[in-house]
């Protein structure tokens, strides 16, 4: 019984694509923008006339009055940093109450989590992933070993004592063995969640249930992608990937919504390419080059802080990214930090032991052996800051995004020029792609 429009917004690459500021430009034309995957270890960058906002948990949406924002079922909550980042935003004058709804299914992030995956990223031994250091990892793994405490759980206080008690005698046993870890108090923490339980109290629905009626009331929903499709847990560059379902298919899984109800895949690529922790990266820049990008691009992490590796646009990486989400669009961000270089390399193929393949290797091991085969454009070498019109675009950054479009057969619909809401330019045809917001309540800010 489907009947508003629905799109996913996911990010083609490692992460940190520019989904924030995409997401804030095109609820515009959304009612409802929920979150599918992950959790704080996310950071989304907002900038919307010079005032800059980081949203690591709550959909980016919840910056457009009227709009309803959602974090769905598979999301990790950490209630402590989802209450901090509400009270920033109530402090910043954002409407969130009435607006912002968590899933009662969406699972909870403790403190052993946090202590077991610092104790696990720091073992000899042991792969370093480079994590954010927030527990996500450990909060998915409890969910899928069945053992996680969900939301509606968070609410019990009955049930949330004795899951503590239960969970810390056992993750403190394992920590201490494995690692040597100083243990848990079990009361202080029960003391703490069940407090911040009612904080959150208020925030909680069956999340499935909001966005079926929306969709049957005709209303539009943007599905916020985090992390990016190399690092989802099946598709992404395994082991060095997130713990969750980044790519388009997690938002069916993430929100409830059937995979019936999706219209459009929408992929947000930069017009270079980043990573932040560790992995194969087959097109980083070894150099001085990468520092260019780095400063330019401002390529430090929005929640680490941590530097960003920069390479060149990886097109094989885009065709997988495109097969795998379903993009039939995409949206290509920090074209203006292009704007110096007098060529611009872009991968065009991979080959492994000296043999061209169009297919994504499986194991890091063959990562290792991937030998781009890069064709050199030609720079623009003049601003395209702030451009907001396709066709006044030099040339040459047309014909860079040309390309791309050829060699990924999917289109390009926006670009980005710059950080803030306005540095975006509608590419012809997209606008008739990005729904349309129920009229009573489409009042950007
Ligand atoms: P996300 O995680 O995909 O939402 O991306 P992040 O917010 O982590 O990182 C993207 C960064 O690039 C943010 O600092 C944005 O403000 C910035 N940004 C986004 N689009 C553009 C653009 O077109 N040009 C420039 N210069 N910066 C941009
Ligand atoms: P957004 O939504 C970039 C990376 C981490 C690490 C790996 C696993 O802002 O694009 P985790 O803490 O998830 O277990 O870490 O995934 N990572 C991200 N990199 N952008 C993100 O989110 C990321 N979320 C996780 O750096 O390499
Ligand atoms: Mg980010």
């Amino acid at each position: 019984m489907k009947k508003g429009n629905t799109t996913i917004i996911v990010g083609a690459q490692w992460g940190d694509e520019g989904k924030g500021k995409i997401v804030d430009v095109l609820s515009e034309n959304y009612d409802v923008v929920a979150r599918y995957a992950g959790g704080h270890n996310a950071g989304h960058t907002v900038i919307i006339k010079g005032k800059k906002f980081v949203l690591q948990l709550i959909p980016c949406g919840v910056l457009r009055e009227g709009r309803k924002s959602v974090i769905g079922n598979g999301v990790v909550l950490d209630p402590f940093a989802f209450m901090k980042e509400v009270n920033s935003l109530r402090g910043m004058g954002v409407k969130v109450d009435g607006h912002l709804f968590v899933s009662n299914r969406a699972q909870v992030i403790l403190p052993y989590h946090r202590m077991i995956e610092l104790a696990a990223e720091n073992a000899p031994g042991r792969v370093k992933i480079g994590t954010t250091s927030r527990g996500i990892g450990p909060a998915y793994e409890d969910k899928m070993g069945r053992r996680g405490l969900r939301v509606v759980d968070l609410l019990n206080k009955d049930l949330l004592r004795s899951h503590i008690a239960n969970a810390c005698r056992e993750k403190n046993m394992i920590a201490h063995a494995l690692f040597n870890s100083e243990p848990l108090d079990a009361d202080k923490m029960f003391e703490e969640y069940s407090e911040v339980a009612e904080q959150v109290r208020p925030f909680v629905v069956d999340t499935a249930a909001l966005l079926n009626k929306s969709l049957n009331a005709g209303e539009s929903i943007m599905f916020e992608g985090a992390q990016g499709t190399m690092l989802d847990i099946d598709h992404g560059t395994y082991p060095f990937v997130t713990s969750s379902s980044a790519t388009s298919g997690g938002a069916v899984i993430g929100t409830g919504v059937a995979p019936t109800a999706i219209d459009t895949v929408i992929g947000v690529t930069k017009a270079y390419c980043t990573r932040v922790g560790g992995g194969p990266f087959p097109t980083e820049i070894h150099d001085e080059m990468g520092d260019i990008l780095r400063k330019r691009g401002n390529e430090f992490g929005a929640v680490t802080g941590r530097p960003r590796r920069c390479g060149w646009v990886d097109l094989p990486l885009l065709r997988y990214s495109a097969m795998i989400n379903g993009i039939s669009w995409w949206v290509v961000t920090k074209m203006d930090i292009l704007d110096e270089l007098a060529e611009i390399p872009v991968c065009v193929a991979y080959k492994i032991n000296g043999k061209k393949t169009s297919e994504i290797p499986a194991d890091s091991g063959s990562y290792d052996k991937i030998e781009c085969v890069y064709e050199k454009m030609p720079g623009w070498m003049t601003s395209t800051e702030g451009i907001t019109e396709f066709d006044q675009l030099p040339a040459k950054a047309q014909s860079y995004l040309k390309f791309m479009e050829k060699e990924t057969g999917a289109k390009v619909g926006m670009v980005s020029t710059g950080p803030d809401r306005d540095q975006t330019m509608f590419v012809e045809g997209f606008k008739a792609v990005v729904g349309q917001a129920d009229k009573k309540h489409a009042s950007p800010k």
